[in-house]
Parts: structure tokens; C-alpha cells; sequence
């Protein structure tokens, strides 16, 4: 928020600013979770994910764990994309094994046509008082990422119903009835945009987009279902400007084919898995947008030379890609982090960060 001084550690927001920083800031795509027996512990005491999601002082408590051990450069709120879809009254469970699922999925233009934009204070507002009792116990020493997932993302959700490995019933309604795809995502994004916002009002400094399943569709189709709905965030989500300015990464996987369109969308950072080089993508964006990634999540699995050589090659593939400039780099993972990951290897990661990246 304008009214609020910035964090001590401000390099997550400078890299995105494309400003110099004493050394490449770093965070990790789920660095809140099972991997850490502090997280198991918490979830094993609330019952469920569920139930510590829609708990603030839990939600916080899991947020912190991995600052506690790791010198990370950002918190990310602890909470879910599908808490969007919940909220429309979809009603969100999981089933252990299975991931998420939904008692009410959308699959015609009727179910479509009854959703609409949740109260962000209202049924939402466990959301935002996370955010806020986060940022009270900060103490502002990172910034706070909040997030949410694109419109298609959450699309495949609510008509598959939970996961996919095909998603034929969501492709089946793009090719069938293109109309009511399309209210359904016009839909989505007043709610994204809405639930960013609202975030933001809560103390959210940064924002990020995932659009997971973006990399499932055919060009065509990206460009009509995804796309459009992306940027139409990245234009009307109001984030200030100058030092104030929250800024917004949209985050894609397997959609490195539209680097250009996603860095001339109005976004401040574009996140990259690892499918692409970095060198490739800082060439191709051309300083218009921040990058963020890439690194391979299984390099993880390997041992701490084989991380601390991972990790240097990603900064020097920014660096070479970026006309031999550093800044501009935000580094990541260029997906999630798995259950079986082992925490000190993420230890090495961050210091291997710090150390190749310090100018
Ligand atoms: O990054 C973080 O630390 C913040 C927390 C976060 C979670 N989910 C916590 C979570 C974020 C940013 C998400 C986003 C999310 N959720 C995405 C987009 C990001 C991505 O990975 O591409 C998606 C697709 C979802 C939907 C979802 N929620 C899935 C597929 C799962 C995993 C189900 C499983 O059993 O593996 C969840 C549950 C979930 N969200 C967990 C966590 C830590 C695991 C819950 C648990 O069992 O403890």
C-alpha cells in the first residue's frame, strides 16, 4: 500500500523495478509446505490444508516457517488459487492422494451464468486478514507476494472439476460452446482483478498471476482463451506508480512460445519455467518486463555441487541474455516445490543465489 514504508529488504521489488540490487533477490514457488516437518506438524494440529488456509494466525504461521530457516527475499501469502471458485460456491475439497476437487462443478452456459464476483470482505475476507496479520508480523523485514490464479487456470478447475490430465471436458466446451468458455473467464477476471485489488488493500506489496495450465492449449486456442484475459489484468488492476507501485508478475507454464505478447501485456514480470533458457528469454523480452525463474525444480534432487552449478548457470544464462547486466532478474524455480524435497538442498539453493549473484 502508498501509506505503508517499504521493507528493509526491498530487492524483490527493485529487481522487478529492473533497479540495481546488491545481489539477485531469490524465492521459491511453494516454499510454504509438505517438504518442511514444521508445515506437516501445523497441518497435522489444524486438521486439514483447508482448515489452516482459512485460518489467518495458521495461514501465518505456515507463511513464516520457511523465512525462519532460509535468508529468502519474500514471503508468499499461504493460501490456495481455488479459493476463488470456493467463494463462488463451488465448494472446494480435497481427498487425500487426489488433490483438489469440487462438489459443484460449472459445465453449461446455465451454471455459468449464475456465478459472480465474491465479496473480497465478505466470503473472501479470511483471505485479506491473512494478508494483514502477515504483514503485522513481518514487521516489514520482506515484502508480501499475493496471487492469485489466471482466469483459464481457474476455468479448467471449475469445469473439469478438480484435476486433468486431458482436460476434454474444458476443451470440448472451447470448441462447443466458445460463448459460454468466455463468460465463464469474463467472469474470472473481474473476480482476479477484484480479489488482487483487494489484496493489495490488505498489505499484498507484490502480486503474482499463475497461469498453470496456459501451456495446454494450441496457439489459437491460447491466444483466444488465456491471453486476452491475462492482459485485460495487467491493464485495469490499478497498482499505482513510481516507487509505489505494486508490481504484478504473470506467471505461465509452458507458454515460453508467447514471452513477447506476456512482456508487452502491461505486466512488470514475466515468470519462466525451465523449458526455456534464460538467455533466450532476456533476448526476446528485451528489458520491457522483469524476468523470473528458471531453475529446474528437480535440480533440487540433485546434491549441493550439482545445486550450487545449477543455480550459477541460470544467473549467467540472465546475465548473457541481458546484455551482460544482472538486474532485471528475479530468481525461482521454474515451477513448484515437491513434498519429497529434501530442505537442506533448498538451504544451498538460496546461499548459492546470494553468493554468485552479490555485485
Ligand atoms: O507458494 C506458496 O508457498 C504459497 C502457497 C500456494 C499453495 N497453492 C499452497 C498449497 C500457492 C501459491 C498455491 C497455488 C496453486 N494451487 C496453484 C498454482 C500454482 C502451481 O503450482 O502452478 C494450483 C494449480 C493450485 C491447486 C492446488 N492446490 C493443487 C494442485 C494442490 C495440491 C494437491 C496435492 O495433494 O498435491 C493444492 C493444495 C495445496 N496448495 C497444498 C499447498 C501447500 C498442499 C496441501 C497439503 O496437502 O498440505
Amino acid at each position: 500500500m502508498t501509506s505503508s514504508p517499504p521493507p528493509t529488504n526491498d530487492r524483490l521489488l527493485r529487481a522487478l523495478r529492473r533497479e540495481p540490487v546488491d545481489r539477485t533477490p531469490v524465492w521459491l514457488m511453494r516454499q510454504a509446505g509438505r517438504y518442511l516437518p514444521e508445515y506437516r506438524a501445523s497441518r497435522r494440529d489444524a486438521g486439514s490444508f483447508l482448515a489452516m488456509a482459512k485460518n489467518p494466525d495458521l495461514a501465518c504461521e505456515v507463511t513464516l516457517q520457511p523465512l525462519r530457516r532460509f535468508p529468502l527475499d519474500a514471503a508468499i501469502l499461504f493460501s490456495d488459487i481455488l479459493t476463488i471458485p470456493d467463494a463462488m460456491g463451488l465448494e472446494l475439497y480435497f481427498v487425500e492422494g487426489e488433490g483438489p476437487k469440487f462438489r459443484h462443478p460449472v459445465r453449461d452456459a446455465a451454471a455459468i451464468a449464475r456465478l459472480g464476483v465474491p465479496d473480497m470482505e465478505g466470503e473472501l475476507r479470511y483471505v485479506m486478514d491473512a494478508v494483514r496479520v502477515i504483514r503485522r508480523e513481518l514487521d516489514n523485514r520482506v515484502p508480501l507476494i499475493g496471487f492469485s490464479g489466471s482466469p483459464w487456470t481457474l476455468a479448467c478447475y471449475m469445469v473439469e472439476g478438480g484435476g486433468s490430465k486431458d482436460f476434454a471436458r474444458i476443451k470440448a466446451m472451447a470448441l462447443n460452446d466458445p460463448k459460454a468458455l468466455h463468460a465463464l473467464l469474463s467472469v474470472n477476471t473481474d473476480a482476479v482483478i477484484a480479489y488482487l485489488a483487494a489484496q493489495r488493500a490488505a498489505g499484498a506489496q507484490v502480486l503474482q498471476v499463475f497461469d498453470t495450465w496456459g501451456g495446454v492449449l494450441s496457439p489459437a486456442m491460447y491466444r483466444a482463451f488465456s491471453l486476452p484475459y491475462l492482459t485485460r489484468i495487467a491493464r485495469e488492476l490499478e497498482r499505482g506508480d513510481g516507487p509505489d507501485r505494486t508490481p504484478l508478475i504473470l506467471f505461465g507454464k509452458g507458454t515460453a512460445a508467447y514471452l513477447e505478447d506476456l512482456a508487452a501485456s502491461g505486466a512488470d514480470g514475466v515468470g519462466v519455467d525451465w523449458l526455456v533458457g534464460l538467455d533466450e528469454a532476456a533476448r526476446r523480452t528485451a528489458g520491457r518486463v522483469a524476468l523470473q525463474g528458471n531453475l529446474d525444480p528437480a535440480v533440487l534432487y540433485g546434491n549441493p555441487d550439482a545445486i550450487r552449478r545449477e543455480v550459477a548457470s541460470v544467473l549467467d544464462a540472465y546475465r548473457d541474455g541481458n546484455g551482460g547486466s544482472r538486474e532485471g532478474h528475479v530468481f525461482n524455480l521454474g515451477h513448484g516445490m515437491s513434498p519429497d524435497m529434501n530442505p537442506d538442498h533448498v538451504g544451498v539453493l538460496v546461499e548459492a543465489v546470494h553468493a554468485h549473484s552479490a555485485r
